[in-house]
């Protein structure tokens, strides 16, 4: 089920100012040239991500799945000099697109592709140092995902997650990965470490900052 109806989507999109010539190319290719054309996450979440990125000064960021490379290089886009994006993805041939895009534009040295699984990437970085984290892989280890992410993200950095609608089917999950979503959202929801907001952007993106102080 569209959380938005259709219109709204192209509407929105249509007042969104445009990507970089590459993002869109990133973004015909994928809808045009693979058969998951709605992992992408698009212009509207991509300028929301950038916009996001830059008010919260972030230097450091992670990206828990590649796919083309669409949220990397929007975020790698706006970073600062000296800024990095560590991308994780544990397929190759997503990994190859990716990097073939991330080859070809200005940004492409700020960002770092590891292949591999993202839990075990994640568990080798190091506590409280980064700005940032975008959770947008698979959908049975997002809580798995969280809970690393809230170990390596600083105080008062952010994580975003995509999909936390999951077409409609949190409200009432009937398979795994339905569950892992709604589980997921109760685990942030009650988290007493992290401020929420959850937007019904596209199929919704949970935004949640990391406290200083829990409370
Ligand atoms: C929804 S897509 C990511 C979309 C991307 N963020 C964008 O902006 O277009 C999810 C990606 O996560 C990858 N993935 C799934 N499970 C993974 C895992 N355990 N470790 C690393 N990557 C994974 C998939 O292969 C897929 O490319």
């Amino acid at each position: 089920m569209d959380m938005v109806a259709k219109e709204a989507e192209a509407y929105a999109a249509d007042h969104t100012t445009p990507m970089s010539e590459l993002l869109e190319e990133i973004e015909h290719f994928t809808l045009t040239g693979t058969p998951f054309p709605s992992m992408l996450t698009g212009r509207v979440e991509g300028r929301f991500l950038q916009l996001i990125s830059r008010l919260a000064g972030a230097r450091q960021i992670v990206d828990i799945g590649t796919f083309t490379g669409y949220s990397a290089l929007a975020m790698a886009e706006v970073l600062p000099d000296g800024g990095e994006i560590l991308t994780i993805e544990h397929n190759r041939e997503h990994a190859a697109i990716a990097q073939g895009f991330f080859n070809r534009s200005p940004s492409g040295s700020r960002i770092i592709l590891r292949v591999g699984d993202a839990q075990e990437i994640l568990k080798t970085l190091p506590d409280e140092k980064t700005d940032l984290i975008f959770i947008d892989a698979d959908k049975q280890n997002y809580s798995a995902y969280y809970q690393e992410s809230m170990r390596i993200v600083r105080p008062g950095g952010l994580i975003l997650a995509d999909n936390a609608l999951w077409y409609g089917r949190v409200f009432d999950p009937k398979d795994d990965d339905s569950r892992a979503v709604a589980d997921f959202n109760e685990l942030v929801k009650t988290d007493s470490r992290a401020e929420k907001l959850f937007l019904t952007i596209r199929d919704g993106m949970y935004v949640i900052r990391k406290r200083s102080v829990a409370v």
